[in-house]
């Protein structure tokens, strides 16, 4: 998958461990930054590799804060995100599954490089399921006005 990658300053580390695991995983990586641990607005970065994956330019996007709340909230004003904030491999595999998230978002002060693997292996390998989860995700996206 093309993988759009985004973080603040809090979320700098997570995203560089991430974007080793997309590659050694044979993704390839559009990152937006940020490139350093200097204090940015996350949204400024969210909003980047949201458009990506909105416009068709990624498949998906990664992106993380300090807690991954504030790119979550940032993330689900594009149009066509459906942004997830996880914090273990149970809620990554159901972000999939139920709500067809399409960016991830992760905390960069509360998840590990390890838990991140584990949520990251889950996240990746699972499909939407379609059926009853598919009804309701679109009645999500037609308040959209783009419903990538
Ligand atoms: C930055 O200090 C922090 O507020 C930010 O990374 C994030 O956690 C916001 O939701």
């Amino acid at each position: 998958m093309k993988v759009a990658l985004g973080a603040d300053h809090a979320g700098y580390e997570l995203k560089e461990h991430v974007k080793r695991w997309l590659v050694e995983h044979g993704h390839e990586v559009v990152d937006f930054g940020t490139d350093s641990t200097d204090s940015v607005d996350y949204p400024d970065y969210a909003f980047a590799a949201s458009e990506a994956v909105s416009t068709g330019k990624a498949d998906v996007g990664v992106l993380s804060c300090g807690t991954g709340i504030g790119v979550s909230i940032a993330a689900n004003k594009v149009p066509g995100i459906r942004a997830a904030l996880v914090n273990d491999p149970e809620a990554a595999v159901l972000s999939r599954e139920h709500n067809s998230a399409n960016v991830l978002c992760m905390g960069g002060r509360r998840t590990t490089p390890a838990q991140a693997n584990a949520i990251l292996e889950a996240w990746f390998a699972t499909a939407f399921a379609g059926g009853r989860h598919a009804r309701r995700v679109d009645k999500i996206m037609k308040r959209d006005c783009r419903s990538r």
